[in-house]
């Protein structure tokens, strides 16, 4: 190709309203630039890498070619917020070569999709670059503007915090999504997707060029970002635009952005909502250990079975039901296969499978790595051996090898062992303390949800969780995929258990810890914040108080075929609606300010009369006032109908709409 030859490339989405431009500055270094309807999104930003020991990718190149292509298909889900998914796209592939020295080769490929692109690097397989350290990936993400912005700190180790909602310059350095909404009122937000064999993303903000976001990798221990050899693929970067919050939210771009899947016959992967043995130990009324405070025993372990055996709940998961928990903490404290005293697992998984209730076990790791992955492959053949199809993990606490953390390499490539092992042993994950979701469950279906939030546990044990945060995070954690929130608290004041022990924090902050929205809103948030496996987290017998709510939980489902938010704004409020079969949920939940939004309903079935079962909050409840105060109306009503969705401050609503033949 000669010096001549163009190195402008563009290409559009399939509607054009998102224009890609590609080129190459004077130093041969590459850049990308996005607009939406003649609007920039990002403007003129970088790409490229240092390596360790070897010169920059970043510059020097030249264009040797590109390649395009278009997809516009339908796939299957065998779960998910939809049961089909639409991939339109147009792709562009640039194929990069040093001008001279080495001539390594470096592709960039661009998807464009309506509503974002996602684009990743690829070191195809050459002569002068085989095993190779990333020491920086110099991804830019240069904004026009001081956009409104909703992020967490960036943390090697952690997505468990409240969300910061400023504007850019003040998001210093962020991790993904974070998202920002523009003063022409534009969303949008940036992520990753299909996280594999590679560092997790943080995004830093240039301290000298204006809105301009740099990617920062997680470090290894001695300071590497990614061990790697060409050929690879990095995961890809994404920009998600939407006209409104809720078009973020029901974009499928991350999952799109992924392989299909890997697991040939998936039938043994069941979506189920979920009860637990857990609580109990986050409001200080149990202990995980063995001993008179001990929270699983057999019996205990057969009451949650019963309860969700006869109120269509698919599966108990049982914490502490292993020996180790004295040493929680320390190297090398659980096995994974021992059962703690009071509990016969033999018993209690003959029980569960007599009841039709799925046994999710509980693998806490404390973050032995090592120890781990020694026991994985026994523990899970245990568990097959027991029909125990369900796992969920935990990570709590620093890693071994010290120095390693959640985010990087490292733990990136644990997680997906487990979750490949996992496989291998017909179990599906939910995975706490987890790098964040990138899709990946398209590629794995096993892989069903995680935590990687602030979620209901910090209820139990600190100041806990302001009521706009569980309207904040459909918006942004949630745009990476379902999450473990563990919604479905009664007792949001803890006024059945009133003695409670704090074991991770103090007395008065315990006594003051309390779950901030009012009882409706928990039963709304069960709708709104999906999960593949959605926990009912709250005590049976505290259910057992109030059977006339729990109606909505033991009607309601985990598996959807078709999920729309119908209007939300950002920490504001959020209303979604989910169909399974031919009955719908819809979930309405707001911040601490009340308001009443108007839905139409032309997500029903036309020409059909449907009875709406409304669970809404007393007159005059909210969070703070008299929370547990409900009242369940019912009414007759149709597609071409709107309803005024009345939601109480810290409160909400949750309706249940059934079709009368
Ligand atoms: C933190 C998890 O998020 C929580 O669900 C679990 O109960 C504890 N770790 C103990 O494993
Ligand atoms: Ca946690």
């Amino acid at each position: 190709m000669s010096s001549c030859t163009p190195t402008y490339l563009t290409s559009t989405s399939p509607d054009e309203s998102l224009i890609l431009e590609f080129d190459l500055d004077d130093e041969g270094q590459p850049w990308y630039q996005v607009t939406w309807n003649g609007m920039p999104i990002v403007k003129k930003s970088y790409l490229g890498f240092e390596l360790k020991d070897q010169a920059p990718l970043t510059g020097n190149f030249k264009v040797v070619g590109e390649l395009r292509n278009t997809m516009n298909d339908t796939w299957s889900q065998p779960w998910g917020e939809n049961k089909e998914v639409l991939d339109h796209h147009n792709e562009l592939t640039v194929f990069l070569e040093e001008k001279d020295g080495a001539k390594r080769k470096m592709n960039i490929i661009f998807r464009l999709f309506n509503d974002g692109i996602g684009f990743r690097y690829e070191f195809p397989e050459q002569p002068n670059l085989k095993d190779f350290v990333i020491m920086n990936e110099k991804t830019q993400f240069v904004l026009n503007d001081n956009h409104d912005t909703w992020w967490i700190w960036a943390d090697y180790d952690t997505y468990e915090k409240l969300y910061n909602h400023t504007d850019v310059d003040s998001a210093t350095w962020v991790a993904t999504p974070v998202t920002f909404k523009t003063k022409d009122n534009l969303y949008i937000s940036l992520h990753e997707a299909a996280l594999t064999d590679y560092a997790g993303m943080t995004l830093k903000l240039d301290d000298k060029k204006k809105y301009t976001y740099n990617a920062t990798l997680v470090p290894w221990s001695n300071g590497d970002k990614v061990r790697t050899s060409a050929p690879m693929k990095t995961p890809w970067r994404t920009v998600q635009v939407g006209q409104k919050a809720a078009d973020l939210v029901n974009s499928n771009i991350i999952v799109n952005l992924n392989e299909p899947s890997k697991i040939k016959d998936p039938s043994w992967i069941q979506p189920m909502q979920y009860l637990g043995i857990w609580w109990e130990f986050h409001i200080g009324t149990k202990e995980w250990k063995e001993g008179p405070r001990q929270g699983a025993t057999t019996e205990s372990a057969k009451k949650y079975i019963d309860f969700a055996s006869e109120n269509n709940i698919g599966g108990v998961v049982v914490e502490g039901w292993n020996s180790g928990w004295d040493k929680w903490g320390q190297k090398d404290a659980f096995d994974h296969i021992t059962a703690a005293k009071g509990y016969d697992l033999d018993e209690v998984a003959a029980y569960a499978k007599e009841k039709g209730v799925y046994l999710i076990m509980h693998n806490e790791t404390g973050g032995d790595i090592p120890a781990y992955e020694k026991y994985m492959d026994q523990a899970f053949k245990l568990y097959e051996e027991l029909g125990i199809h369900a796992l969920k993990t935990g990570y709590a606490g620093d890693i071994y090898p010290r120095g390693e953390h959640h985010h990087g390499q490292f733990m990136v490539n644990h997680y997906r062992k487990v979750v490949e092992k996992a496989a291998e042993h017909k179990i599906m994950l939910d995975a706490h303390e987890p790098i964040k979701p990138t899709g990946i469950r398209r590629t794995w279906p096993n892989m069903m949800t995680r935590e990687g939030v602030r979620g209901m546990e910090w209820n139990g044990w600190s100041d806990g969780n302001p009521p706009n945060h569980t309207v904040t995070i459909p918006f942004t954690r949630m745009l990476g995929g379902p999450v473990d929130y563990t919604p479905g608290i009664f007792d949001v004041q803890y006024e059945n258990n009133p003695d409670r022990v704090a074991w991770n924090t103090t007395a008065e902050i315990m006594n003051e810890a309390r779950v901030h929205t009012t009882l409706v809103k928990q039963l709304a948030l069960s709708i709104i914040l999906y999960s593949p496996l959605q926990m009912a987290a709250d005590l049976v017998e505290n259910y057992e108080k109030d059977m006339e709510a729990f109606q909505f939980l033991s009607s309601s489902t985990a598996d959807w075929e078709e999920s729309k938010m119908l209007a939300g704004e950002i920490g504001e409020f959020a209303i979604t609606a989910r169909r399974s079969g031919k009955e719908w949920f819809l979930g309405a939940a707001t911040d601490a300010t009340g308001r009443a939004v108007s839905i139409s309903l032309d997500f029903l079935e036309p020409n059909k009369v449907y009875k709406a079962i409304i669970y809404a909050d007393a007159p005059g409840t909210t969070h703070l006032n008299d929370p547990k105060k409900y009242e369940i109306t019912e009414k007759n009503v149709t597609s071409t109908e709107a309803m005024l969705i009345q939601m109480n401050a810290g409160g909400g609503a949750a309706i249940h709409f059934k079709i009368l033949d």
